[in-house]
């Protein structure tokens, strides 16, 4: 689909149709991580077994059917050295911008650098933690986030800022998951280093940094990639809903499986 050709309203909620899972069919942990090609998604019309055949990588073990790009959306070690295509870059941060914000703020802010950048690409990934740029330098695009403290309209303190910063990332993550692309965020960056090497105003708070890339899927070839592997192919665990979601009273599960 051709970014920009869809009248908004035209489009059915739900008209993307998944082929049916059963719940507990599948087994946390059993799907190799990057076995199938990014970009293969076929993400409308039933599908025969989405969760084995057509996704870019594990199929999150989900119990429910969920939307195709949260089924699809992880956290790469290994990306392939391959620029992203500056039109996927900025579907990303479209989706990121339809991201719902207390009063409309919009309080999110992204400085990009992609690797074509070079120098530019360079200085971002020195403003990481060492243990991230490891992998973080394979990536197409880094990204650094920051947030409005305050509401433009009036300065009162925006206490969700960042809470909103984080809703639009995870727009931005599962439009990527969506066009065959993958997001790692990081809290592991030099936040001091930023302000400074960006010149941040006063009134922006950096808050972390972003790796897009395309999954590297061949073969690890020496010991480095071997534990960044070994690390995307451990089982993906989420703790069941009863440890999050409570009914009447703090830590009272709600009931559901
Ligand atoms: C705000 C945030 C900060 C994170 N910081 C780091 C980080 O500094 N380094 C890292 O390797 N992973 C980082 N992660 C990735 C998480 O470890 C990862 O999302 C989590 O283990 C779940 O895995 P998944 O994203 O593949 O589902 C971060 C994720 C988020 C959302």
């Amino acid at each position: 689909m051709t970014p920009g050709t869809v009248t908004p309203g035209t489009v059915t909620p739900g008209a993307v149709t998944l082929g049916a899972v059963t719940p507990g069919t599948v087994t946390p942990g059993t799907v190799t991580p990057g076995t199938v090609t990014p970009g293969t998604v076929t993400p409308s019309g039933p599908l025969p077994d989405p969760k084995r055949s057509l996704l870019p990588m594990t199929p999150n073990p989900t119990l429910r059917e969920l939307v195709s790009p949260i089924e699809q959306r992880w956290s790469p070690y290994r990306f392939t050295p391959r620029p992203v295509e500056q039109e996927k870059l900025a579907q990303c941060f479209e989706a990121a911008t339809w991201a719902a914000s207390s009063f409309n703020e919009q309080p999110w802010r992204w400085i990009v650098a992609t690797r074509e950048q070079g120098d530019e690409f360079q200085k971002m990934l020195g403003c990481l933690m060492e243990a991230n740029q490891a992998w973080a330098a394979n990536a197409g695009a880094l990204v650094l986030t920051a947030y409005r403290r305050t509401f433009s309209r009036n300065e009162n303190p925006n206490r969700v800022a960042l809470h909103d910063l984080g809703q639009a990332a995870a727009h931005l993550a599962l439009q990527a998951a969506a066009i065959g692309l993958q997001v790692h965020q990081m809290a592991g960056v030099n936040l001091s280093q930023v302000r400074t090497e960006y010149q941040i105003p006063d009134e922006f708070e950096p808050a972390t940094a972003i790796a897009i890339g395309y999954p590297e899927t061949s073969e690890p070839s020496d010991e480095d990639a071997r534990a960044l592997a070994a690390r995307e192919a451990s089982a993906r665990r989420r703790n069941p809903l009863s440890e999050h979601v409570f009914s009447q009273s703090w830590g009272r599960p709600v009931g559901w499986k």
